[in-house]
């Protein structure tokens, strides 16, 4: 196993980091908006592919009506999801399926984490079948996030990585954010994709902000602006294969 796979692994099995990450009012109402989405997806009879699902908190939508195959690199977070879905340890890197076989492709704040985005793109569009849908939520690139990860970057030099964990809480020091580029190169041709933003201003990822709710507060007023619908801190993707 790769020294960037041990790194997630060590960062993610860090349990209370995890929960306090996804408890904070940013990311609650960034997967309000996920669950918002989800809900106008209906399907029957499907196989339904997350990757990278820590704990999902969208299987139980799905799982009484079609095959759920939740997977991700870190086992004490797969055995944390619901026993009744198919429960698989693999790296999105590398995904074990025939081509044509998934019909919803979910993706939520994992590409970042991946060293090759292109390989697993790849893979997803592989595996998902004429008329299957892909959808991929990660942090932009192209708004305040710039800013935070290059100064995170400059901090871990500064005080070393322990130190910024310490700050911040639960985040992989190679994380980054979505490779655009290969993201273009694996779904050049035959597929439909639409793309949005949200969350336009961001405090700086520190458990001191932890339970502010300011960035949310602003960004639901800002948010209403069309440029900065443009620039949001998160990104979504919608891509659907066309038949
Ligand atoms: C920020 S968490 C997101 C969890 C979940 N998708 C969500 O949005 O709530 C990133 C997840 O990616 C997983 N991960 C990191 N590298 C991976 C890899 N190479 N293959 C599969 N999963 C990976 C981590 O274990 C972790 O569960």
């Amino acid at each position: 196993m790769g020294n960037r796979i041990k790194e997630e692994i060590k960062t993610f099995d860090d349990a209370a980091a995890y929960d306090e990450l996804m408890a904070r009012p940013y990311t609650r109402f960034l997967k309000k908006n996920i669950d918002d989405y989800m809900s106008r997806i209906k399907l029957k009879d499907s196989v339904i592919l997350e990757l990278g699902c820590g704990i999902s908190e969208h299987a139980y939508r799905y799982k009484d009506d079609n095959q759920v195959l939740l997977t991700d690199i870190t086992v004490s977070l797969l055995q944390r999801n619901d026993p009744m879905c198919a429960r698989l340890a693999i790296d999105a890197q590398i995904v074990p399926f025939k081509p044509n076989s998934c019909d919803f492709i979910i993706y939520l704040g994992i590409l970042h984490h991946l060293p090759d985005q292109y390989a697993s793109l790849a893979e997803a569009a592989r595996v998902l079948k004429p008329g299957g849908r892909i959808f991929i939520q990660e942090p932009h690139r192209m708004s305040l996030n710039f800013f935070y990860y290059y100064g995170r970057r400059f901090f871990m030099k500064l005080v070393g990585v322990e130190n910024v964990k310490k700050m911040i809480g639960c985040y992989s020091p190679d994380e980054w954010q979505l490779d655009k580029r290969a993201f273009k190169k694996v779904f050049k041709k035959g597929y439909d994709i639409k793309r949005w933003t949200i969350l336009s201003f961001r405090l700086p990822p520190f458990r001191f902000f932890k339970n502010w709710n300011l960035d949310v507060t602003l960004s639901k007023v800002f948010d209403r602006l069309p440029i900065f619908k443009q620039i949001g801190t998160t990104i979504f993707y919608e891509v659907v294969k066309r038949k």
